[in-house]
């Protein structure tokens, strides 16, 4: 069934467990992560960035998932990941988007504020929930390599006010982790989540999920963070699987050959996800 992230994620954070934010760009990985989650009974959110919304068409991608909520008897969302404008929020609300996040952690805070309010007022009248974000998600080769990655870290009484100014329905935070294949040793901070958590008492989101230690992230999920984004170690086990065909079968022409085995390698992904994130058995 169709969902927003609000109401997927209010029963996870009273319930204590995460779902996970999974990103497709095609037919094949939006499949894999419904599939998993009606196998799983789980909620899940299938989301897209801006390119990956744009690779697919976004009423196209939307128009997937809406026609697989009728079908699977999940909670599920189609969600805009790292929004980066409110005319890239409106193209997805218009394309048929549930939920969004606007991205405003690369702006200065007041400028992040006003164009989240922004988002908040168009979306709320849709019924579209919002993440908002406070500090910045870094890449593991960021910028400012010479400064500290902790002053990037989301400051708790900032986040605070932001959620009191915004209305927001979910908070994506810094508090360790980052985005993309090449992390090095990731060291969440556990007490900065449970702090902000005290202080605004909303679903946590937490981005750069993929290869963090397991035993962090049921931590973190224990701490307040209720939507886990998972999105290069979909990347890696659809494209190995398909250079690994390929490779053994230079002739290979016949494309269901090779995306049918990749899109269930991104499967066995999400499932192994959704146990850890203990969401299995909660749609
Ligand atoms: O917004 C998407 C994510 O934060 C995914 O991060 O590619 O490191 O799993 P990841
Ligand atoms: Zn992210």
């Amino acid at each position: 069934m169709l969902s927003n992230n609000k109401k997927i994620l209010e029963h996870a954070y009273y319930h204590r467990y995460a779902v996970g934010g999974f990103n497709a760009p095609n037919l094949e990985i939006a499949m894999a992560i419904i599939e998993a989650g009606a196998k799983q009974k789980s909620p899940v959110i299938v989301e897209s960035s801006k390119s990956e919304m744009h690779h697919a068409g976004a009423e196209l991608l939307a128009a997937i998932v809406r026609r697989a909520a009728e079908k699977y008897n999940i909670p599920i969302s189609i969600h805009l990941d790292h929004g980066d404008s409110y005319e890239t929020v409106r193209e997805a609300i218009e394309a048929g988007y549930t939920s969004v996040h606007i991205d405003g952690s690369g702006l200065p805070f007041e400028e992040n504020m006003n164009v989240t309010k922004k988002v908040v007022a168009l979306a709320h009248k849709h019924g579209v929930s919002v993440e908002g974000e406070v500090g910045k998600v870094l890449t593991p080769k960021f910028e400012g390599e010479d400064s500290n990655r902790s002053d990037f870290f989301t400051n708790p009484e900032e986040a605070q006010l932001f959620y009191k100014e915004t209305k927001i329905d979910s908070l994506a935070i810094s508090v360790g982790t980052s985005h993309g294949a090449y992390k090095g040793e990731t060291k969440l901070d556990l007490e900065r989540i449970s702090r902000i958590n005290h202080l605004l008492g909303i679903p946590l989101v937490l981005h750069g999920g993929s290869m963090c230690p397991e035993k962090q992230l049921r931590q973190a999920i224990f701490n307040g963070v209720a939507k886990v984004n998972i999105n290069t170690e979909l990347r890696l086990a659809f494209t190995n699987s398909i250079r690994e065909h390929l490779e053994k079968n230079p002739e290979e022409h016949v494309p269901y050959n090779f995306l049918g085995p990749a899109k269930e390698e991104v499967k066995k992904v999400v499932d192994e996800k959704l146990k850890l994130f203990g969401s299995c058995g909660k749609a």
